[in-house]
């Protein structure tokens, strides 16, 4: 199997290309090969690839390359959020910005039968001195857009503002997973503050951008305010950082 996916921070793409191409030829199992989100591997099997349910979900959410660019990260996501299904507690995303990640969980541990809820939140939008940076679909539609897409979803709360005072129209007691993903230290910061005291013993708790280098500040601010918790960041190949809530 040959993953060819997208990867991010590259200077020179030609060369890059030309380069991957070069190591692939190179290795025992060329057509074992992964290139995507950044991770460059071989020798592997890939389960997510042939797990068929969850390829056709993915298939089915993706509007554009980067959502199947990051599958790894969103299988992970699926694994974890399966583990949380059976505890006590809702479900939050900071930061969902057009909720497919959300939309790929929901669907992939039938959330409708849970009896959960799920808190979506995010600014939908993007102002010049906002502290992270904008994306592509940022704007005063995408609020709306996200609502639509989870019309048929009852248990879905789709919540617009600045995290964390938007906490203050809709915020979960019992959390029993929460995937943190605003790309900036400071608001996640607060938010964790929230979001750890209300987490269930076994709660899992998903930063996404803990492992990228160039996202250092969210790690380093994060680290220490966990431990104040005590609890600990396993950082995954995948940029991830994977915190469960231990048993007391
Ligand atoms: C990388 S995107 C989230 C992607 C989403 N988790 C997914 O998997 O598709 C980061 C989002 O965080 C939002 N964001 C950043 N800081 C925020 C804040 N303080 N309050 C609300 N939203 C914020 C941005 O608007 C952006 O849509």
């Amino acid at each position: 199997m040959i993953v060819n996916g997208d990867n991010f921070n590259i200077t020179n793409l030609p060369l890059f290309k030309h380069s991957l191409e070069g190591l692939r030829q190179s290795v025992a199992t060329p057509d074992s090969f992964y290139s995507s989100d950044n991770v460059i591997c071989w020798n592997r099997n890939f389960s997510f690839m042939t797990d068929e349910g969850f390829m056709e979900i993915m298939r089915r959410n993706a509007t554009s390359n980067i959502e199947m660019t990051i599958i790894w990260r969103t299988y992970i996501l699926c694994h974890f959020a399966t583990l949380a299904r059976s505890l006590p507690g809702d479900f939050v995303e900071v930061g969902a910005y057009k909720g497919n990640t959300a939309n790929v969980i929901a669907d992939r541990i039938d959330m409708a039968t849970s009896g959960k809820q799920y808190y979506l939140y995010d600014a939908f939008e993007h102002q010049e001195d906002d502290p992270h940076h904008a994306m592509p679909e940022h704007g005063p539609q995408l609020f709306n857009q996200v609502k639509e897409r989870f019309a048929n979803y009852p248990f879905v709360n789709v919540i617009q503002g600045y995290v964390p005072d938007s906490f203050a129209q809709g915020f979960p007691e019992k959390i029993a997973f929460a995937h943190v993903d605003l790309n900036q230290a400071p608001a996640e910061v607060e938010a964790l503050k929230r979001i750890v005291p209300n987490m269930v013993p076994g709660g899992v708790l998903v930063l996404d951008d803990y492992g990228w280098w160039s996202y250092g500040s969210q790690k380093a601010a994060e680290d220490p305010l966990l431990a104040s918790f005590g609890l600990s960041v396993l950082e995954l190949p995948t940029g991830q950082g994977l915190v469960i809530k231990p048993y007391a």
